[in-house]
């Protein structure tokens, strides 16, 4: 073990002797919770060639500790910290009582963005894929293959904009499922969504320029946009998508977000007259459109949407997609796909903010999507998800005075809606019940809060959702 402890530093007494000051640092590491009961420490010999100091300095100190009772020395085993020596309570630096003051940029990320406070697999958290179904022992063995023929190169800084191998698994693969055009110098490779969205917001806008966002959406749009220092302005959302006669004509708005495949959290899919009447406004306005495909992949209707990009003439569309809920959210792979110049810009900023993304898994990534392994893993996905939907549909039948599922063609959720008094009275006690109902009023940016909750199924077993359907009707009867 190397211990930390440095004799000239500027809190040990100056007139102290050696061994005073080993001891003293060695106390203040038992004391302070860092050194634990039974922890093992460096033979005086290890330690004492460490600080380049004799051996029989380091011998007294100890001895000093034994004295003390915080160390117990065992001849031939060692020298180790004593169950005595327990942390000092409260501890020896304190935490800051006023959290210290955050510029206004800063204050207004705070105000957006939350920790995630819930275990994700409670019924019904929305937006999670079902890992249990995911092919773990297959992506071993790929990620053993990759390091054994790889290794030393994998474990190099990499290209910011992305493994070259994984750029052009992507842009195929979006070519064939999403019909995005691209190339994979298009491509850029990042952490999340969320990750484009910000570096999206920091390279496109100015502070106070008009940024519109579907009304209700999705909160890390939000976040990224008004820390960027955007006018946020909504855009109405009903059963053809966000709509854009919702806007005033003369806004001028240079980035506009819209979530075309499945509203989020509405579901809604965007029609193709208002797809054509965004990209007519972006060309005229010359605005950027951000389209996130999060969970576009997850169609479960027989004709499927390709993304709104496929019909972008102009190059005013930058499509993002994530790797979190096709693959595992903790990969922390996502992508987002550039018109012209921007994908060079784009990577040099991700360059300058965070170098680039792991290699491993992004080696990784491309042998599952370039074996055919991605293709097979969403079909069955796409079937086991649909299932799911449909028992959830099923299981709240008994229930449709009160609840109204809106549209459940795609995604890993749907959005129901339920009168307001339910909506806040039986979300208070979900908690309780193990269960998740995020509410839709609190998705809203405009003066419209329309009640509901977000119903996620496509991680629940059949057995799961029958339960906390159950659990759920019976806050409904009690609520109502
Ligand atoms: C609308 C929307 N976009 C993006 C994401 C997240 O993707 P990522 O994990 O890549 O940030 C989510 C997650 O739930 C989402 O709901």
């Amino acid at each position: 073990m190397e211990l930390w402890i440095d004799l000239a530093r500027p809190d040990t007494e100056d007139g102290a002797s050696l061994q005073s000051r080993i001891a003293g640092q060695l106390r203040a590491l038992m004391l302070g919770g860092h050194l634990t009961s039974g922890s093992r420490l460096p033979a005086t010999r290890e330690l004492a060639q460490q600080l380049g100091v004799a051996r029989v300095t380091v011998e007294a100190a100890y001895a000093r500790l034994e004295a003390e009772g915080y160390l117990q020395r065992r001849v031939g085993a060692g020298s180790f910290v004593s169950p005595m020596a327990t942390p000092l309570s409260p501890p020896l630096v304190q935490p800051c009582k006023t959290p210290p003051p955050l510029s206004t940029r800063g204050a207004a990320v705070l105000t957006t963005a939350r920790r995630r406070d819930h275990p994700e697999r409670l019924p019904f958290n929305a937006g999670c894929p079902d890992l249990r179904a995911f092919p773990h022992a297959l992506w071993q063995r790929l990620l053993a293959q990759c390091v054994r023929r790889h290794g030393p190169a994998l474990g190099d800084y990499g290209d910011p904009q992305g493994y070259l191998p994984l750029r052009e698994a992507i842009s195929d693969w979006l070519a064939q499922s999403r019909g995005v055009r691209c190339t994979p110098e298009q491509v850029v490779v990042l952490t999340s969504s969320q990750q484009a969205i910000q570096l999206a917001a920091t390279l496109l806008l100015d502070p106070g320029d008009a940024a519109a966002l579907e009304d209700p959406g999705y909160l890390g749009a939000r976040a990224a946009l008004s820390a960027a220092g955007a006018r946020l302005q909504p855009i109405a959302v009903d059963a053809e998508g966000a709509d854009p006669a919702s806007l005033p004509v003369d806004l001028a708005c240079r980035l506009i977000f819209l979530t075309p495949s499945h509203q989020f959290p509405l579901g809604h899919a965007l029609s193709l007259p208002r797809r054509l009447a965004w990209l007519a406004r972006a060309r005229e306005s010359g605005a950027w459109i951000i389209e996130d495909d999060y969970d576009g992949e997850y169609q479960y209707e027989r004709n499927r949407l390709p993304a709104l990009q496929s019909l972008d003439r102009d190059g005013r569309v930058i499509y993002v997609g994530t790797f979190s809920k096709t693959l595992m959210p903790s990969l922390r792979l996502a992508y987002m796909v550039l018109p012209g110049e921007l994908a060079e810009q784009f990577t040099v900023a991700r360059h300058g903010f965070d170098g680039h993304s792991a290699q491993l898994m992004q080696a990784v990534a491309a042998e599952f999507i370039q074996r055919g392994h991605f293709t097979s893993h969403l079909r069955q996905m796409r079937q086991l998800y649909r299932s799911r939907r449909d028992l959830l549909l099923e299981c709240l039948g008994p229930f449709d005075d009160v609840v109204t599922p809106l549209a459940s063609e795609t995604g890993l959720q749907f959005a129901m809606r339920v009168p307001a008094e339910l909506e806040a009275a039986v979300h208070a006690q979900a908690t309780d019940a193990g269960l998740v109902l995020r509410r839709l009023s609190t998705l809203h940016l405009g003066e419209v809060h329309a009640p509901g909750w977000l119903m996620g199924f496509a991680a629940l077993e059949n057995q799961v959702i029958r339960e906390a359907t159950a659990r759920l009707g019976t806050l409904l009867r009690r609520c109502g």
